[in-house]
């Protein structure tokens, strides 16, 4: 949600990009986080030139080119996801105050914006929006005049005392030609390194294009930049450090390398993902070694409950990881809607591991939740895709999924990767209370180790799927069934064809059917079942076969994903797919792949934007 960019450098020495260059290309690299309105602003010849269009950034581009700014070496810009007020010109960021002689771009909600507007309505100040951003902006141009004697770090430090909320604050004025000043409070803010000029980002995508050295920045500080400085303080202005760090990831790896879209790209990236995220997790005779955990083995073989937190496909991950972790740990696994584990009053102690799992790592809903699950004593552990961000650097512990950066809004590697990282928990675990042999720890390795050709198998057969997609584009609702691991599995499939396909779709625990959703069973319906292995646990396979029949007799169209070699299932279905053979705990990571190719084929032959869906945010940062 919302793209924040800053840029303070210096023409002489960096001769190849100014300011506008630098702010528009970190906006085309965060449109990801999904978005309705874009801007900017620079500092040039004494004042401050803003910019601002509701829709896509081409609309700011072509406003741009009717309206060119002038050269400048300070600037910011701003992707806005709407909270207060509609995506208009008008809501757009950045919002002026001052006179117009300030800018002001944020990330978040404001709380107590409505107060604060009331005294500013009372003192004269008039106001052009509806945007909580827009009082900020008018406090921090008040304090900067008054109280702060026009030192905008000063005045900024007054300002964020008076504001209450989640917020990503990034300030320039015309008085100060070469400076950025930024605060930040439960949102996300990084800064980057250059010689001769200085960054700020939501997150490192911002200025990818221009510097590897970052710096994560903690809660409550606030930064100014100038092209050779920075300086970090907290809301006090006491002095503050962050935490530098290098970007392991290049700009190359976040194009869509000859795809069409960044969401089959990644897609395509999945048996990388899932092998970089087993990669050096486990030594040859299949000890699992996970270093990197920062909580003592001693704690974790202590734990007597595990509650899993995370929002949408993460939590489907946390779902999946219950059936494993619970199968070879025997500890109870509880899987909760971050937002609301919050709200009630759940049950956790000092012996309880909460494991939060967020691509982004900066979910507002999940990082409140952990927050407040510390706040009662439970280890935090979080499974996260994204360095630096705050949900890890706020736990106790992190596992960290190697899937790469994830643009497309709809999750599709990090959640395979998720779910690796929750089995080598679960192994890992279970080595250290003792409750599987070394033996059958090195025989599920094997197994997942073999996952990724096998997902390359799944891939190389990704035509069939399309065929079947390209068919369907007129389809007006469409049912997942699963059981077991398959039932997380169906509610993915059917969470992906919502967010980009727009289409009714629903998923159901097989077992539920004749409890009420087999009313909704017409002629042709759609019926997607994940049907388990027919190794192992015989019943579950036959039980399945037998919720294909039933919703069969009742006019469905059955789309079956099976195991290689299930006969069984051929009668039953009007369309099969044919995983390889896997045992039914590692299938997710089978299984959910031509859910996903489908999803995406059939909302690109509708003809709609499969990486930026209508509505959606790559990352949730407001509640
Ligand atoms: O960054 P997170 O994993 O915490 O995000 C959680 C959800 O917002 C996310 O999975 C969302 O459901 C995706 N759009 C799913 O495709």
């Amino acid at each position: 949600m919302c793209g924040i960019v800053g840029y303070a450098g210096t023409s002489s020495r960096v001769a190849d990009h100014g300011a506008l260059d630098v702010l528009i290309e970190g906006l085309r690299r965060l449109e990801y986080r999904g978005y309705d309105s874009a801007g900017v602003a620079v500092v040039a010849d004494g004042a401050v030139h803003s910019r601002k269009k509701a829709g896509k950034l081409v609309n700011l581009e072509n406003e741009i080119a009717d309206a060119p700014l002038p050269e400048s070496m300070t600037g910011i810009g701003h992707t806005r996801w709407a909270t207060h007020g509609g995506p208009s010109d008008g809501n757009a960021h950045p919002h002026l105050a001052d006179g117009g002689k300030l800018a002001m771009i944020h990330n978040g909600i404001i709380e107590n914006f409505a107060g604060i507007k009331a005294e500013l309505l009372a003192d004269g100040v008039s106001f052009l929006s509806e945007t909580d951003t827009e009082v900020a902006a008018a406090l921090l141009g008040r304090l900067y005049s008054t109280e702060a004697n026009g030192d905008l770090t000063a005045a900024m430090q007054l300002a964020v005392q008076r504001l209450e909320g989640a917020f990503t604050l990034l300030a320039v004025h015309q008085d100060h030609p070469g400076v950025v000043v930024a605060a930040r409070r439960n949102s996300p803010l990084v800064l980057g390194l250059g010689e001769g000029e200085n960054f700020l980002g939501s997150d490192v995508s911002g200025f990818i294009d221009f510097t590897r050295r970052a710096v994560e920045l903690g809660q409550d500080q606030i930064v100014t930049i100038t092209p050779d400085t920075h300086s970090i303080t907290d809301f006090n202005g006491n002095p503050a450090e962050g935490k530098e760090f290098t970007v392991d990831w290049d700009a190359a790896s976040a194009e869509k390398g000859g795809f069409p879209s960044f969401m089959e790209k990644e897609i395509f990236d999945q048996p990388a993902a899932v092998a970089d995220t087993l990669l050096g997790r486990s030594d040859a005779d299949g000890r699992l070694t996970l270093d990197e955990l920062r909580i003592a083995p001693e704690e974790l073989a202590e734990i007597s409950k595990i509650v899993v937190l995370a929002c949408g496909t993460s939590a489907y991950a946390g779902s999946v990881a219950k059936y494993a972790i619970e199968s070879w740990c025997r500890i109870p696994v509880e899987v909760e809607l971050s937002h609301e584990f919050r709200y009630r009053e759940p049950i956790v102690d000092e012996k309880t591991l909460i494991v939060s799992i967020s691509q982004s790592g900066e979910t507002m809903d999940t990082l409140m939740a952990v927050r407040y699950a510390k706040e009662q004593g439970a280890k935090t552990m979080s499974i996260c895709n994204t360095n630096g961000s705050t949900i890890p650097r706020e736990s106790d512990a992190v596992l960290y999924t190697h899937a790469g950066p994830e643009i497309a809004v709809a999750s599709t590697k990090a959640f395979l990767a998720q779910i690796t990282a929750t089995y080598l928990l679960g192994l890992y675990l279970a080595q250290l209370r003792g409750n599987l042999f070394q033996g059958q720890i090195k025989d599920i390795l094997a197994d997942l180790g073999k996952i990724p050709s096998k997902i390359q198998d799944v891939l190389d057969r990704a035509g069939e799927i399309k065929e079947l997609a390209r068919s369907m584009a007129d389809a007006n609702s469409v049912l997942f069934l699963g059981r077991h691991v398959g039932y997380p599995v169906a509610m993915e499939g059917a969470l992906k064809l919502k967010e980009i396909a727009y289409i009714h779709a629903e998923g159901f625990a097989a077992g539920e059917l004749k409890h009420g959703p087999i009313a909704l069973i017409d002629d042709g319906q759609p019926v997607f079942v994940v049907v388990p292995s027919q190794r192992g646990r015989d019943s579950l396979h036959s039980k399945v076969v037998s919720n294909i029949q039933e919703v069969r007799a009742r006019g469905a169209k059955t789309l079956v994903i099976a195991e290689d070699g299930d006969n069984a299932v051929k009668d039953f279905a009007e369309w099969v797919f044919f995983v390889p053979e896997t045992p039914t705990l590692l299938m997710p990571l089978l299984a959910t792949v031509p859910l996903q190719i489908f999803a995406c084929e059939l909302a690109s032959a509708k003809g709609y934007d499969v990486d930026q869906p209508r509505n959606l945010a790559k990352s949730v940062t407001v509640e």
